[in-house]
């Protein structure tokens, strides 16, 4: 007697799929598409067992990494279950499982897709290793409003940029293999539109056009849709009043009909039902009903699906069809992870499979590629012969901050603080001074609650800011120059994380200000999850480097470029601005008909003070003999330069390429569009020649039909260090 044909491995998977399909009881189905939260870290508890073994789940989002525990709730499902469907654990893994890297925007601005795909990789090694199959990244959205406190997850403000980063991203989770053991399923989120919150407010509504979806929110996730990942994360948020877990233009008739996508829609947490809230749906049954019929395959945590679409597929308003289809792409993708024929994981072989060396140095790589060089007036690298540094700021010596916003499992005894690295790095030849100068927030001794509310924890010593700040002070007169560690804490980034200022926190402005004026040369590190307003810090700081949410070898990557033994190439993958009320901010805005002049009527400029792109390296690169080159027999012209080092240093530039299309009768299209870019390696003296096809995709864009078009006539084209730099010459595309 075979063994049943879905459990047969040697079967094609539509065969078992189908055939599996066939034995199950509707509660089976609906129980598949069933997602349920444990986060804590107590044992099992017993309800989850039986729910399991009764077939009424068929996802965890399992929140810690204990691959035990992981192993005998996945052993109810197989072996106690009646068809022994096995689970699917998935998790936020969003910059590191357990060896952290550096955020997202902080990676994307490596300008280095493929440095994204390595550190995923590694991520994605070490999820499977605690036993997870799948994870909630990458984080799609397009970043337009620092307000938001999830640009922090962002691949930043450029659809082009973005959706190499994303891809990239894709193929680092899954590989060619998403069952393989080291490779897992990604989950494209959050789709759609979720990043252009009214307000900068999270979770609340957005007001986007078809135009402005098309060509600005949705391309990150069609090529990472087109890269194959195997799962989509519906958005909290509404686009015109409609919910995105329930809009079937967005789910069904663009990511089904037009993109073909074969894998599952899984909504964000309690979405499905939060469709009552909006004022969408009447109860939890038309809520379900409306999310599953638009497309959205399987409920995260609201339990709506279970509780109401049996009765609602008895008396015929839900379709079985819609169901069986739900059910059959989530097994789908159980079968190309590998569950049904390798449920479980080897849980003796986390421990080494963990932090390794080689990641170690990966994350340490990433810092150095990832951290932004804003301002430098001879400062870096340090010169050999300062004796004394001063290290000060919260930011300095603190092991948590440096994680991130989306931890994952990293702790912060792994992480190498700026102090460390910098006593690694130097040694005895330097004495360090570290100084925390303040605290990051102006009551550090807040707690939040179980419930969300914050409370003062009177375990914690009340800071003595006077002399926090005479301490500073002192450190810095006593210094050859001074490391300033600022930022704002990564408990306000992230998600939730909606600020209405943009400002250092607590009383860093304060601490700055006071060591700033002891007259020795300041370089200032800044630690954020999004650009923020810092015009008195960067007009006062000798030196300043954007360091973003670094991770765990923060301390040693940006040794490496204070002391020069490594050199920084990062750009910034979201513009700054001066001022909070400039935002939303971003540089592939429209020309507009009129313009709104250089300065508001307080004096605020109405440009970035550094543009998207932007960023410095320890040398000085010079682009000459820019030209457009017409192609020949048949081949597409060509933008073109030179490129060469002039200063004393080798370094990296990234060479940029920027389109506007002057007339575009489908719509006007932004002012400059990053439509490719070239990272060049040149030693003192050195130069190269850089070619930019302007193939249809560089000059394209997508119309409201979804279709890719190419319209002939005239565009300006730059081969720029950033956006709003250089000027551009005229092309006429036949
Ligand atoms: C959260 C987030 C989403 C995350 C999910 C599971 O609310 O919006 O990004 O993947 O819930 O934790």
């Amino acid at each position: 007697m075979s063994t049943c044909c879905y459990k047969d491995s040697s079967k094609p998977v539509e065969k078992r799929i189908k055939d599996l399909i066939g034995r199950m009881t509707v509660e089976e189905k609906l129980g598949q598409l069933n997602q349920i939260y444990r986060g804590s870290d107590n044992p099992l508890p017993a309800e989850f067992a039986i729910q399991v073994r009764n077939g009424e789940i068929g996802s965890f989002i399992w929140g810690y990494a204990q691959p035990e525990l992981r192993n005998q709730m996945q052993r109810v499902a197989v072996e106690e279950s009646r068809l022994g469907i096995p689970l699917i654990f998935g998790m936020d893994i969003i910059h590191g499982a357990r060896t952290i890297f550096p955020i997202a925007p902080a990676m994307a601005g490596a300008f280095e897709p493929e440095l994204l795909e390595r550190a995923q990789a590694v991520a994605a090694k070490e999820a499977r290793a605690q036993g997870l199959e799948w994870v909630f990244a990458p984080m799609c959205d397009l970043a337009r409003d620092a307000r938001w406190g999830r640009v922090a997850e962002t691949c930043g403000e450029d659809p082009y940029l973005s959706a190499l980063c994303n891809a990239a991203q894709v193929r680092g989770f899954q590989g060619d293999d998403p069952g393989s053991g080291e490779h897992l399923a990604a989950c494209l989120k959050h789709y759609v539109g979720y990043s252009s919150p009214r307000g900068g407010r999270d979770y609340s509504d957005t007001e986007i056009t078809e135009w402005t979806l098309r060509n600005a929110h949705l391309p990150s996730f069609h090529a990472a849709i087109n890269a194959g990942a195997l799962t989509v994360m519906s958005s909290f948020n509404a686009i015109g009043g409609i919910p995105a877990v329930s809009n079937r233009h967005t789910l069904t008739e663009i990511l089904r009909e037009e993109w073909k996508f074969k894998g599952f829609v899984v909504s964000d947490w309690n979405a499905v039902i939060e469709a009552v809230s909006w004022g969408y749906a009447k109860d939890h049954a038309e809520a379900a009903r409306l999310a599953i019929c638009a497309g959205n395959d399987m409920d995260m945590l609201s339990t709506s699906y279970y509780r109401t679409l049996a009765k609602q597929i008895e008396d015929g308003t839900v379709p079985m069809a819609v169901v069986d289809e739900a059910v059959r792409r989530v097994l789908r993708v159980k079968f190309q992870v590998g569950l049904f024929d390798r449920p479980y994981v080897d849980a003796a072989a986390y421990e080494s499979a963990i932090l390794r060396p080689e990641y170690l140095a990966l994350a340490r790589e990433s810092v150095v590629k990832s951290t932004v060089l804003l301002k430098n007036e001879g400062v870096l690298p340090l010169s050999r012969k300062i004796r004394k540094i001063a290290l000060i700021g919260p930011f300095g010596d603190d092991q948590t901050e440096m994680l991130g916003c989306w931890q994952g499992n990293g702790e912060p005894k792994d992480v190498v603080t700026l102090a460390s690295g910098l006593k690694d790095k130097f040694g005895s030849k330097i004495s360090l001074a570290v100084v925390k100068g303040c605290s990051v927030s102006t009551e550090p001794r807040m707690k939040m609650l179980q419930d969300g509310s914050t409370v003062i924890d009177d375990s914690v010593p009340m800071d003595n800011a006077e002399i926090m700040l005479k301490e500073a002070e002192s450190a810095a007169k006593n210094a050859d120059v001074v490391i300033m560690a600022v930022g704002e804490p990564k408990g306000i980034t992230g998600e939730g994380g909606s600020r209405a200022t943009l400002t250092l926190t607590g009383r860093q402005q304060e601490l700055f200000d006071a060591v700033a004026r002891c007259g020795r040369p300041v370089v200032t590190i800044v630690f954020s999850g999004r650009t923020l307003t810092l015009t008195e810090v960067f007009d006062k700081s000798a030196a300043v480097l954007f360091a973003w949410q670094p991770g765990i070898q923060a301390g040693n990557g940006l040794a490496d470029l204070i002391s020069g033994d490594a050199a920084p190439s990062a750009r910034l993958s979201m513009s700054v601005p001066y001022e909070v009320g400039q935002v939303p901010l971003y540089y592939n805005h429209y020309v507009t008909g009129r313009r709104s002049g250089g300065v508001y009527r307080d004096g605020v400029p109405t440009a970035a003070r550094f543009w998207f792109g932007y960023g410095l390296t320890y040398t000085k690169f010079e682009y000459s003999d820019i030209k457009i080159v017409s192609g020949k027999k048949g081949k597409p012209a060509e933008a073109v330069a030179a490129i060469s080092n002039k200063g004393r240093r080798k370094g990296v530039e990234t060479v940029q390429l920027y389109i506007r299309q002057l007339a575009c009768n489908e719509g006007a299209r932004p002012m400059q569009e990053l439509r490719g870019f070239k990272r060049v390696a040149l030693k003192p003296g050195e130069s190269a020649e850089v070619r930019f096809p302007l193939t249809s995709e560089v000059l394209g864009y997508v119309d409201r039909k979804g279709k890719t078009r190419v319209d002939k006539g005239d565009f300006h084209v730059w081969i720029a260090h950033h956006a709003r730099s250089g000027e551009p010459l005229v092309y006429s595309h036949k």
